[in-house]
């Protein structure tokens, strides 16, 4: 009930009547009165009027689970949406949910305890200073062809912050999305699969908004979205943006299984193409320049004249994040 007086509220600029959404919902204007009441509660503030009716002045700075159901109305990918105050991470209560036999979903969290970063690290995430969210996806592709979500997730995320914040950001392949020369967003993505078939895969993604704290080894390295704009960010518009871009991202990706369809834009966006990285690999390290990133996702880099491509590995580029 709540939540289709919300969304009743939230579709109207001016007031809508007690007697409309009476008629509208089939329900008395008691009920209606209790469940404004319990949104006042929750940080909306609502206008009523008498002769009038109420009208929705501001919503809180909060991921509330309803509110986001409305708001990502028009998403099809997802069959359920799990929104927590605290959790240890993301990522985690993803799997778990897979292990529940839970579809497509988005797990968001206004906190982490847990949160986790590439490679064994944390990531910090103070209560409502970002968005931390992971996606159960299902998807029937072939298991070695998995990681290409984060380079999807990646894009999704570069083209949203650039819609919101009207700025450029940059992807540093594979995991990273950077504004300004410093990190922004961090992307976690897992797999449970056999040999041939995956059971689940859980692209978890971390943006930083307004958070204050950093982990040790991103202090200089990483900065938020409302220090790099000078503006508030709307985190829930944000998400709904991400989820939209992701989601029309992965409706043709699951089709050719690379990245063929937005491979330009992907190289346009990649901050390493056309510069010297370094990767760090289990063999040792090898340095290069970024010619490109293939349509199967690889980093290609040229080495004594020759094209090789890199499948995985701890990336550097240099002039970014102090390394020279
Ligand atoms: C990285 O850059 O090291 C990846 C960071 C990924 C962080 C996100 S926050 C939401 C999701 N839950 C987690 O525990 N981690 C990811």
């Amino acid at each position: 009930m709540k939540e289709k007086i919300l969304a009743l509220l939230l579709n109207q600029e001016k007031f809508i009547s007690g007697e409309e959404i009476s008629q509208l919902l089939g329900v008395s204007r008691t009920a209606i009165w209790k469940a404004i009441k319990k949104l006042k509660e929750e940080g909306y503030e609502i206008e009523s009027v008498s002769n009038k009716g109420y009208h929705v002045v501001s919503v809180p700075d909060k991921m509330i689970k309803e509110e986001l159901k409305i708001l990502l109305n028009d998403c099809k990918m997802i069959e359920k949406i799990f929104v927590y105050d605290t959790i240890d991470s993301t990522n985690q209560e993803a799997k778990r949910h897979a292990l529940n036999g839970i579809g497509h979903a988005l797990i968001v969290s206004e906190e982490q305890t847990i949160g986790r970063g590439r490679r064994g690290r944390t990531w910090i995430s103070e209560k409502g200073s970002g968005v931390f969210m992971s996606l159960l996806l299902r998807p029937d592709i072939r298991p070695e062809n998995a990681s290409l979500l984060t380079l999807l997730a990646g894009l999704a995320v570069k083209r949203s912050i650039n819609h919101i914040t009207g700025l450029e950001s940059f992807i540093k392949w594979p995991n990273d999305i950077v504004l300004n020369g410093k990190k922004v967003c961090g992307i976690l993505t897992e797999m449970s699969s056999e040999i041939d078939t995956i059971n689940y895969v859980v692209v978890g993604i971390g943006i930083n908004v307004s958070n204050q704290i950093f982990d040790q080894e991103l202090l200089d390295k990483a900065a938020h979205l409302e220090g790099e704009t000078g503006h508030n960010i709307n985190r829930k518009e944000l998400l709904r943006n991400i989820i939209l871009e992701f989601e029309e991202l992965y409706n043709q990706f699951i089709i050719t299984e690379n990245l063929e369809f937005v491979i330009d834009e992907y190289n346009k966006s990649c901050i390493n193409v056309n510069e010297i990285v370094v990767i760090n690999r289990r063999e040792g390290e090898l340095v290069g320049k970024c010619t490109r990133i293939d349509k199967n996702g690889e980093l290609m880099i040229m080495k004594d004249g020759k094209e090789i491509g890199i499948h995985s590995g701890e990336v550097s580029v240099r002039g970014l994040y102090g390394y020279v």
